[in-house]
């Protein structure tokens, strides 16, 4: 039991039995397949020990794994849910995009993203309907070597004021999504809507070990980038919004410091960038600088 000495004998077999599983795949062709089911093991089970997990607990563990699958479809992915709320996402983006001079920092993609959107020109709205204050987004795209990367594809997506992306919503609607390029000198500019806080889907299992655990499911207020370009490495990101409540407690911990930016709140009645009409309202601008790393790192 938890907390109980575990005796000597006890501890000679629970480590046979782990020896046994691992050596059970020794013969793996495979040397990374090998690596991971041996290393799996390993962590598994020492999990097992060190909690001395009962039985009936075992049993909720699986339990909870199948509703998890049964939840899952073509448009809910709860084990993404799961990997995302569990930090799993975001240690495997930190292990697989390696700091790289001043590149933009990666974060989680998230279930939202949508091939094909449409394109919006430079300085063109993405909002396409979705409701929200009207922001301004402008900013640059750089390599390592401070050189200005023309031609950069620019995928941005963001939930309406309401928390919700266009996908969640029953009738088909594209909005709050687009595409554009970076112009020769690398610049880009663009209209959406402020961010705002919204929670992730919370009805599901992973919805019930949040509340179990006293954990919110809010996400900060964010936009999400996706910037390709020829010879670089593909730039999964967000932008979060300065003084953000949930900066600090994001349910799938994507923020990282270098990514806050200032949402500059503008008065009703302040003249746009572009001499867009926003009509008798408040506005908001933001500057995000992107700096894409090379492709080899
Ligand atoms: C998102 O930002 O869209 C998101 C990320 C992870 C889980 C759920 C949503
Ligand atoms: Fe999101």
């Amino acid at each position: 039991m938890a907390g109980e000495a575990v005796s000597v004998e006890q501890q000679v077999r629970e480590e046979e039995l782990i020896e046994r599983v691992v050596a059970s795949f020794e013969a793996t062709t495979d040397p990374r397949l090998k690596q991971i089911m041996q290393a799996a093991v390993r962590h598994l089970h020492a999990f097992l020990r060190e909690v001395r997990l009962t039985e009936a607990e075992w049993n909720v563990g699986l339990d909870f794994l199948t509703a998890v699958g049964h939840i899952t479809d073509d448009r809910r992915q709860e084990f993404i849910l799961l990997s995302d709320t569990l930090g799993a996402s975001m240690q495997t983006i930190a292990i697989n995009n390696e700091a790289s001079a001043d590149a933009t920092e990666a974060t989680v993609f998230g279930p939202f993203f949508v091939e094909d959107s449409p394109q919006v020109a430079l300085g063109g709205d993405i909002a396409g309907g979705a409701s929200g204050q009207p922001c301004w987004v402008e900013g640059s795209v750089h390599d390592t070597d401070g050189r200005p990367v023309g031609g950069a594809r620019i995928e941005v997506w963001e939930a309406d004021e309401d928390g919700l992306y266009d996908v969640q919503y029953d009738d088909n609607r594209t909005a709050g999504r687009a595409h554009l390029f970076s112009a020769e000198d690398g610049t880009f500019r663009f209209w959406s809507v402020t961010p705002t806080p919204y929670p992730i889907p919370h009805d599901g299992p992973v919805g019930r070990m949040l509340a179990a655990t006293g954990r919110s499911p809010m996400r900060a207020s964010h936009l999400h980038f996706m910037v390709s370009a020829d010879g670089r490495r593909t730039l999964v990101t967000h932008i979060f919004v300065r003084g953000d409540e949930f900066l600090s407690s994001d349910s799938v911990f994507g923020v990282k410091d270098s990514l806050v930016k200032e949402y500059v709140e503008q008065p009703a009645g302040t003249s746009t960038p572009d001499g867009r009409d926003v009509g008798n309202q408040t506005w908001s601008r933001v500057r995000f600088d992107i700096v894409l790393a090379p492709d080899d790192v």
